[in-house]
């Protein structure tokens, strides 16, 4: 929807472009003749005002704290709903009717199980590797095992890789957990629910019956709606990039997952606990502060701050909130680490450093400390974020794949090596 338009004068040129409406957020210029009519580049290196691609999944109001996915905000999502019927809600544009979650959890139930020879693809790990270096690797090699959907141009294949790829995230994520902790394999019960066949698969060992707590599941099942999807966030830019040059669905949420990693980004709940921990103590907090704002030290405080979030992260709120349930649940309100967070936080909000920053926690600040109460050691923190986030990948790359604009995506740069220079022989130079 164009409405008005943006004029550049670049020397002696002078281009109008046409600027675009959404039905909510800021308006686009259309730059893409620019370089056409210009012969200059846009210059955004960390794409803080391009919009790459034009999407109905989620909007979110970094300035007011606002998610909304297809529109349902993430607070009443959270609140009233589970994480499957946030998939289909993702992947299909509506919340479904009875029947539709019905049938949608009975295709997603009955994908769980993973190829019988993956787990002899797992023994090639060494049983310390770090599980999201594992699951990189497993989930890039589905491609080896799920040939079937592997064609992207056809809607029947990515609609059986997508519900693929949902059902066993859970399966190969249990699997990288217990190979890590050298247990047995724990197989998906058809039986349960989501989040409760994933606990089960993750801490039940064959020598006892294993009874999740529903307390527990439903605090599972909420930490994955939150992270199902967040905008163009750099993993789902990463997606949708590999995707764009016709990559296997399998092979792109790999790439996803491995940018997820990163201390920046996914990586950052694991770094924000192992930084709780370093802190130790509330009497220690002042000293992090300082550091966090010591230009000289690389050190920031992990869980804090946010590209588009300026306000609150509101999943922070609703994770803050499922954090407090969990260690009440399991007789861990006094956790230290629980002290040390919310004692930073409340200093942290007060601090002129922070506030002039627009600094505020963000989902990584509590989901930490619930998944360590909970039994998951820091390396697993990661793989449950990409776990979640698989639906959000997936349903980004099945937007832009059905987008009649689609093209390959290739940035441009601004170069400032040498200009041409001839060879110098070794014996000259
Ligand atoms: C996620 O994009 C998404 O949607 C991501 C995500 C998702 O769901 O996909 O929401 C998930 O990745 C959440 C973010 C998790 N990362 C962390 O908690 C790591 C700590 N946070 C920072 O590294 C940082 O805040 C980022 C990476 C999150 C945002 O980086 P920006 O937008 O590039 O901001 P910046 O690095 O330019 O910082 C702006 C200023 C800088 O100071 P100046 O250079 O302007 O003087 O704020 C400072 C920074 O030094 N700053 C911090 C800080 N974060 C930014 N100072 C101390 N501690 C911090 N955490």
């Amino acid at each position: 929807m164009t409405d008005t338009s943006a004029n550049i004068v670049l020397g002696d040129k002078k281009v109008e472009m046409p600027v675009k409406k959404g039905t909510i957020g800021p308006d686009v210029i259309d730059i893409g003749a620019l370089y056409k009519n210009t012969g200059a580049f846009t210059y955004d290196p960390g794409f803080t005002s391009t919009a790459a691609c034009e999407s109905k999944i989620t909007y979110i109001d970094g300035d007011n704290g606002v998610l909304l996915h297809r529109g349902y905000p993430i607070e009443q999502l959270a609140e009233h709903g589970d994480f499957l019927e946030t998939c289909y809600l993702l992947l299909y544009g509506d919340l479904p009717t009875a029947a539709q979650k019905k049938d949608f959890d009975h295709r997603v139930t009955h994908h769980t199980m993973v190829h019988e020879q993956m787990n002899k693809f797992f023994s090639g790990f060494r049983r310390d590797a770090h599980p999201m270096a594992v699951m990189v690797g497993t989930v890039g090699a589905l491609s080896a095992f799920y040939h079937d959907s592997t064609d992207i141009t056809d809607p029947h294949q990515r609609m059986v890789a997508s519900l693929r790829m949902i059902a066993k995230m859970p399966t190969i994520a249990a699997m990288a957990y217990k190979y890590h902790i050298g247990q047995p394999f724990v197989y998906p019960q058809n039986d349960l629910d989501y989040s409760t066949n994933f606990l089960r698969m993750c801490f039940a060992v064959p020598c006892e019956e294993y009874k999740v707590n529903p307390v527990l599941a439903r605090a599972m099942d909420r930490i994955f709606i939150l992270h199902a999807d967040h905008e163009q966030n750099a993993s789902t830019s990463t997606v949708r990039l590999a995707g764009s040059s016709g990559a296997n669905p399998f092979a792109c949420i790999a790439a996803g997952i491995a940018c997820l990693w990163g201390p920046a980004h996914g990586g950052a709940n694991e770094a924000a606990l192992n930084m709780l921990q370093e802190i130790g103590t509330v009497d220690k907090i002042p000293e992090y502060i300082a550091r966090a704002k010591d230009k000289n030290d690389p050190f920031r405080l992990m869980g804090f701050g946010h590209r588009v979030y300026k306000n609150y992260d509101p999943r922070a709120k609703i994770m803050q909130k499922t954090t407090h349930e969990v260690l009440a649940e399991l007789g861990h309100k006094d956790d230290p680490l629980l002290q040390v967070a919310m004692e930073l936080e409340k200093i942290a909000l007060t601090d002129p450093y922070f506030i002039e920053k627009k600094l505020y926690p963000n989902i990584d600040f509590y989901s930490g400390i619930t998944l360590k109460a909970m039994g998951f050691p820091t390396t697993m923190f990661t793989v449950l974020f990409a776990l979640a986030r698989t639906v959000g990948w997936i349903a980004q790359w099945a937007e832009m794949i059905e987008d009649p604009q689609q093209r390959i995506g290739r940035p441009r740069q601004l170069y400032t090596g040498e200009a041409q220079r001839d060879y110098v022989p070794v014996s000259k130079r």
